[in-house]
């Protein structure tokens, strides 16, 4: 999507001394009351200080969870409030509940963190009355959380209707990346897409099969296209009831000049554990009391071989069980690949979605990717081609 199509912070004027609600993901993984990866607030650093160094009274929206409408301290933002200030080395504030002189009595340039929105029953089903509550609070409306946008809430849709409505820097440099991933990219295009099970990614792999040239197919999901081409794949994970289904994906990717690849030597062991003992064999080579754990080295060379080609590459799942050694070498080799191929300048490399962030840092290849999703569903529903009602919502 062209950038021109939405509003950004650039095209706001005006806005010191006036309140801006800002919708930002603080849906952080928390261990023991303690934030454990903090990367989704330091995504919201750019357009917190932005907004609040131009002198606006910033009321930061998030949830946090899946509370349905019941508030409860354990699902509350004020732990995560206070973790934002320090990312942001600032104070951050808190407020309870959406009230608008409490608003007003906020100090131009402060920040301050709205409690769980998910706390209100009506933000899940856009509920217009919350819509009109929330919209009292503030002048601007601005969109800064791309992975919540695969949600049409309150705070993620409905107030884009009814507020002057603009995409925050996050959300900004998200939505540029995948314009340059998969929405106008450089040919020829790459995507990886691992993980455990086709079904979780039926509609992502159809709709890559029309947009890409290569689809590199790994994780357990390989050995379902493998199992639909007629290998033995042991007792591998396998979705058995799904090969014609595999099939059907292999046929329309023949019919769209999409390459498909498939391992053709892969890691096997009899236990699912790290350190298991293992070997590398041909595909057609599986013991009837192996499971394939990991792609083999041949494939993975090839497979470099293929991104060398490339102009624009992305990334979604590991291409083995890269959880436990030595079943990650695929996935890391790959990955490396990719990290340098993007610093020499021949490939924008974009990744994103569930396990794929954890994969590539324990790659240590995220920093030299373009640009890394901090997305789970939302960037799946991306890959599948869906219109996400968030970023409509904003745009003009
Ligand atoms: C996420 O963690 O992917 C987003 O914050 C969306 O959360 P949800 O799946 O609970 O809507």
């Amino acid at each position: 999507m062209p950038d021109q199509r939405f509003k950004t912070l650039d095209d706001m004027h005006d806005i010191a001394g006036k309140p801006v609600l800002v919708r930002e993901d603080l849906n952080v993984p928390m261990q023991n009351g303690v934030v454990s990866d903090d990367t989704r607030l330091r995504a919201t650093v750019a357009t917190l200080t932005e907004l609040a160094d131009a002198h606006a009274k910033v009321l930061v929206l998030a949830h946090f969870g899946r509370p349905k409408g019941h508030a409860s301290d354990e699902l509350s933002l004020r732990p995560i409030a206070d973790a934002l200030g320090d990312v942001l080395g600032r104070h951050v504030g808190f407020l309870a509940s959406p009230e608008r002189h409490a608003v007003d009595a906020l100090a131009n340039g402060s920040i301050t963190v709205l409690e769980n929105s998910r706390f209100f029953p009506g933000e899940e089903k856009n509920d217009p009355a919350l819509i009109q509550q929330m919209a009292a609070l503030g002048d601007f409306y601005v969109n800064d959380a791309f992975s919540a946008a695969h949600r049409a809430h309150v705070t993620t849709e409905g107030l884009a209707g009814v507020l002057p409505a603009f995409a925050g820097r996050a959300m900004e440099a998200e939505l540029k990346a995948l314009e340059a991933a998969l929405g106008n990219p450089e040919h020829p295009v790459a995507a990886v897409v691992g993980g455990a099970k086709v079904s979780s990614k039926l509609d992502v792999l159809t709709h890559l099969v029309t947009k890409v040239d290569h689809l590199i197919i790994g994780g357990g999901m390989a050995n379902t296209f493998l199992a639909a081409r007629g290998v033995d794949v042991g007792k591998s994970l396998c979705e058995h009831d799904l090969t014609d289904t595999a099939n059907s994906i292999l046929d329309a990717a023949d019919a769209a000049n999409c390459t498909v690849h498939l391992p053709y030597d892969v890691v096997v062991a009899k236990k699912f554990a790290a350190g298991a003992d293992n070997r590398t064999v041909n595909v057609h080579e599986v013991g009837s009391d192996e499971m394939i754990l990991d792609i083999g080295m041949s494939a993975v060379e090839a497979l470099s071989d293929v991104l060398k080609t490339c102009k624009t590459l992305v990334w979604n799942g590991p291409l083995g069980a890269f959880e436990m050694e030595p079943f990650d070498r695929a996935t890391v080799a790959l990955a490396q690949t990719a990290a340098a191929l993007t610093r020499e300048g021949s490939l924008v490399s974009v990744a994103g979605g569930g396990d794929t962030v954890a994969a590539l840092n324990h790659a240590g290849a995220a920093r030299d990717f373009s640009f890394v999703s901090t997305a789970g569903g939302a960037f799946l529903e991306w890959m599948e081609g869906k219109e996400l009602p968030g970023v409509k919502a904003l745009e003009a």
